[in-house]
């Protein structure tokens, strides 16, 4: 754990402290970082990793693509079941919040860091926002909806990317004071690495000898326990992917959990799907961006796929975030290997949805939400 300084702050600052632990929160940290330091002296963001996600291509990476300063606390929690994961989180936290004035936490997502932050801050009487607020899939198995659920019933103020988040939480008996529909601020980041790429030479970049050979391509992402714990499920999976792939070649950069599955299974995908390593947040973009068809069972990736429009099957039975359904580009296929197969199809001989980027995913969330703090953080 970093040792902890006893730094004191002049009287009018206020001490912000931000959340990241695993690969998706540092998206969404990363514009809010920089917003609270191009405009708004009197807070100061006090960055904390958590350590969920660690591996250079899991964690340090995003820090060095996406110009993140180093973490002023890292917890270093590592792997572990959840209760195990989420208690080392929240002893790391509990400890950083006695040794340090902490005067608002916000923590983006619904990862066990999240959950964990949200948890102990709160029982230290400190205020908290939740960036990415109200989203549900009403699929209790899933480990982030309890993330969800708990880390908005704590929340003081609550950051939404969709309009039907906000309906969630008012149904849930949340007051409409309290929320603020501000956009997405993984699609700040979006764009602000599109503009990035457009002036990056593409040679530098690992996806662009995959992108020379083969001038039309799939991407395939996939991690979530109920989809790659199960050896029946994740080979029905690689059966599919290897059908997918006669036709049009299949980019499948490997999550440590499946990369573990995978070996211990036994899997095998076929000569045209080609499994990588984790990508770097450019690199990656790269390759999803030009991709004739996205399948994929992230979160995320339903978003920034509607947002550039790049049309996406989500292999799972349900959604979080339906705007990507409704005005996006993504469709929900679950896991039937026949209704994969023809929603693919539908998509390469052009029949695919037309999408509209939602509104306010305009690349200005963050100030949204810096504003918005700065006004109401005492
Ligand atoms: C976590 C989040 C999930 C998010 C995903 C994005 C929870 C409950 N889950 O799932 O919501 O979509 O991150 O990636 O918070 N591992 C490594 N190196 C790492 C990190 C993990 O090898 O840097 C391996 C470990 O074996 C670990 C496994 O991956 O046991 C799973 O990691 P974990 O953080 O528990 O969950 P994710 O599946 O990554």
């Amino acid at each position: 754990m970093t040792p902890l300084a006893r730094t004191e702050l002049p009287m009018e600052q206020r001490r912000i402290c931000l959340v990241a632990g695993a690969r998706p929160n540092f998206m969404k940290i990363a514009p809010i970082v920089r917003a609270m330091r191009d405009g708004f002296d009197r807070l100061q963001p006090f960055l904390v990793h958590t350590g969920q996600h660690y591996d250079r291509e899991m964690s340090q990476v995003f820090f060095e693509e996406l110009a993140i300063p180093d973490p002023d606390y890292n917890i270093e929690s590592g792997s572990g079941s959840h209760a195990e994961q989420t208690a080392r989180i929240m002893v790391g936290f509990e400890e950083l919040c006695r040794a340090v004035r902490l005067h608002h936490v916000l923590v983006v997502g619904d990862v066990n860091s999240t959950l964990a932050c949200s948890v102990t801050a709160k029982k230290d009487g400190i205020p908290i926002s939740h960036v990415e607020a109200g989203l549900r899939s009403f699929d209790m198995s899933m480990p982030e909806e309890v993330n969800r659920i708990v880390t908005d019933a704590l929340s003081d103020w609550l950051f939404c990317t969709e309009r039907s988040a906000v309906d969630n939480l008012v149904r849930e008996g949340k007051s409409p004071q309290t929320m603020f529909l501000v956009g997405h601020v993984m699609i700040d980041t979006l764009l602000c690495h599109c503009d990035r790429l457009a002036r990056t030479d593409p040679a530098t970049l690992e996806s662009a000898s995959f992108k020379k050979q083969f001038s039309r391509y799939g991407v395939v992402t996939l991690h979530r326990p109920s989809n790659v714990d199960d050896p029946l499920i994740l080979g029905d999976f690689a059966r599919t992917f290897a059908e997918i792939a006669r036709d049009l070649p299949l980019v499948f950069p490997l999550h440590p959990r499946t990369k573990k599955n995978v070996e211990r299974f036994g899997i095998d995908f076929g000569p045209s799907v080609v499994l990588t390593p984790p990508l770097g947040y450019m690199d990656f973009l790269n390759l999803w961006k030009d991709a004739a068809i996205v399948l994929t069972d992230s979160g995320g990736l339903q978003e920034e796929t509607t947002a550039l429009g790049v049309p996406c099957l989500t292999l799972r039975e349900n959604t979080e975030r339906p705007i990507t359904v409704t005005e996006g580009t993504n469709t929900i296929v679950g896991t039937n290997h026949t209704v994969i197969l023809e929603e693919t199809k539908k998509i390469l001989r052009g029949h695919g949805k037309v999408g509209k980027r939602p509104d306010l995913w305009d690349g200005r969330a963050a100030e949204r939400i810096v504003g918005t703090l700065a006004r109401l953080v005492a």
